[in-house]
């Protein structure tokens, strides 16, 4: 009988555990706009972890995006841009630059909505990425949602190492920038339940420099053919910071 008990016991404890490795603290619904690399990858993740996903797709009704929400599983959903931007607390704008303005602008008043943007733009100059010029995309998104929480964020690496994390054989850290801090927390943690490692970089302001380190990251790969890095910023002990 106590043996019995003991078993019950570790296998609770056990049913325990694994459901706290795959369960979020926190369930998000989370608009994930566009069914491309990006928003497939990271709306299977996260849908991994308990969060629910409403894709928003020009072709909600597609094979394609009908296969995608039968391997996303976990309730998610698949319907136009606008109805998935007003059914989420948190909008993922998975869309290339040059579609950016015309998607936001359809996705009508998003309110004060938590938005992320991992939008990339290149401009190659000699055939290695160019500055950027003016404001950043984020500050632009902002500029059309004056009202929303707009965080720059997961930017800074590939589709393959947002699905797995593993390959990169180390940490990978994900730059956000935005003007709420509550808003960053959220999607720090959102970046935690996908195997990555936030890092809070100031106000939205500074989404211009980590725009930028995509130029580093193209070249780097350009410049040295079957190479590549990923982003690691290894936070320094507190006592150190302190002493500056
Ligand atoms: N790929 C990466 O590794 C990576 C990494 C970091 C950041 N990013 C950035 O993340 C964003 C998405 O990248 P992605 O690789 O996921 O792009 P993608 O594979 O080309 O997918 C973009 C999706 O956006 C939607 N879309 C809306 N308007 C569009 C238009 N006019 N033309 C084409 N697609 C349109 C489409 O989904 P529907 O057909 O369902 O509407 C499309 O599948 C980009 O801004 C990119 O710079 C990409």
């Amino acid at each position: 009988m106590r043996i019995n008990t003991l078993i019950t016991s570790i296998c609770l404890l056990v049913a325990l555990t694994t459901t706290s490795l795959v369960a979020a603290d926190t369930t998000e619904s989370i608009a994930v706009i566009g069914t491309g690399e990006v928003g497939s990858t990271l709306g299977k993740r996260w849908a991994d972890k308990g969060h629910r996903i409403i894709y928003g797709s020009r072709m909600p009704k597609t094979d394609r995006v009908a296969k995608l929400v039968s391997e996303t599983g976990g309730g998610a959903i698949a319907t136009t841009p606008s109805i998935a931007a007003q059914q989420a607390d948190i909008v993922l704008l998975a869309v290339p630059w040059s579609a950016y303005k015309d998607t936001v602008e359809s996705l009508g008043d998003l309110g004060n909505k938590v938005i992320i943007d991992p939008i990339n733009y290149y401009k190659p100059v000699g055939g290695y990425p160019g500055p950027l010029d003016g404001p950043s995309i984020a500050q632009q998104v902002q500029a059309l949602l004056p009202e929303a929480k707009v965080v720059k964020a997961f930017n800074t690496l590939g589709s393959e190492i947002m699905a797995d994390p593993k390959l990169a054989a180390g940490p990978v850290t994900i730059p956000l920038a935005g003007n709420d801090r509550e808003a960053k927390a959220r999607i720090a943690a959102l970046a935690r339940d996908a195997g990555l490692e936030p890092m809070d970089m100031g106000p939205l302001s500074v989404s211009v420099f980590i725009e930028g380190m995509l130029g580093l990251y193209v070249s780097y790969r350009q410049y040295n053919p079957g190479k590549g890095f990923e982003f690691y910023l290894r936070p320094m002990p507190d006592i150190i910071n302190s002493g500056r």
